[in-house]
């Protein structure tokens, strides 16, 4: 896992990076928003979204700097999303990425305003791709039929008893949909065709699935400080989970088949995948 790891921090950096110039372009005030922005977005997180759209985008063409304007776009939308997660109204979460949440720091208004202005700003990001496409591939995926339409069916089935096919469609679109969409925006900038791009659609299909399976594993089994976020609060709001309605050892196996189902997605790519093969094993073996 150490080559995950360093492929991980190598495109953390170069997100990190562009998100940086970004922000400047975006000038100074208002200051106490622009700090809430930053404190959340530039808080430790494993930039998994950029990291899957950089790396689409070397398997396609060798290079991922096509890639870098949606890298950033997905890790602003992705942030505005965990802000809002953690709002009262939500989850009522107190920690994140390793830190108080926004709205302990900076007040319910500003959090909700620095999630807005993430949600915006992303598009502006994504605009500098000149690709049309990137931005309809991630509105479609952050909204109605994606993370917030997945956000509305996770609240509405807490305290209460779901099918697997209702748990299916609350993760497919809360996260599902916008890892499908990081790898789809670095295959597109990377010029993939029909093909490959279909291909390295089914991996980011089932590496979502596997990345939330194994998130709501780490909600029972995981530490505070490794996750930086607290544990055990599915249960106790009675979320609707993968350990929750079929139990952990369930729970691991179903992970472990989209593991198996996304590495057969890449079966006709060559050692250029190999990266990719690492990584949908690292996200449900991970620990943070
Ligand atoms: C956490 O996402 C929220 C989910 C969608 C499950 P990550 O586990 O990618 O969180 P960060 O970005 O590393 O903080
Ligand atoms: C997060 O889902 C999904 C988002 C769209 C933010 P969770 O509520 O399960 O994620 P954590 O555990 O708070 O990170
Ligand atoms: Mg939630
Ligand atoms: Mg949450």
């Amino acid at each position: 896992m150490k080559k995950v790891a360093l492929y991980l921090q190598d495109k953390a950096r170069r997100t990190e990076q562009a998100m940086e110039q970004c922000i400047a372009e975006w000038g100074t005030e208002p200051a106490r928003l622009i700090e809430a922005i930053r404190y959340s977005l530039f808080a430790p997180a494993k930039r998994l979204r950029p990291a899957l759209a950089l790396g689409a985008a070397e398997i396609v063409c060798g290079d991922d700097t096509p890639a870098l304007p949606a890298a950033c776009a997905l890790e602003m939308i992705h942030t505005y999303s965990l802000i809002h997660d953690d709002l009262p109204a939500m989850d009522n979460d107190d920690l994140r990425r390793g830190r108080p949440t926004s709205h302990k720091v900076f007040g319910e208004a500003t959090a909700m305003l620095a999630g807005d202005t993430l949600l915006t700003m992303a598009f502006d990001a994504a605009a500098q791709s000149g690709d049309i496409r990137i931005i309809r591939e991630l509105a479609q995926a952050a909204g109605v039929g994606g993370m917030a339409g997945g956000q509305f069916y996770d609240i509405e089935a807490e305290k209460r008893m779901v099918t697997l096919e209702e748990l299916r469609r609350i993760h497919a679109f809360k996260t599902g949909a916008l890892i499908r969409a990081s790898v789809r925006c670095g295959a597109m900038l990377a010029g993939a065709d029909a093909v490959a791009l279909e291909a390295l659609t089914r991996y980011g299909e089932q590496v979502g699935l596997a990345f939330q399976i194994a998130d709501d594993i780490l909600n029972v089994t995981g530490t505070q400080e490794a996750t930086g976020k607290p544990v055990g609060s599915d249960a106790s709001r009675e979320k609707s989970t993968y350990p929750g309605l079929l139990g952990l050892e369930r729970a691991r196996e179903l992970a472990e088949e989209a593991v198996a189902a996304a590495t057969t997605a890449l079966e006709r790519f060559g050692e250029e995948a190999d990266m990719f093969r690492l990584l949908a094993r690292f996200i449900v073996e991970r620990d943070r």
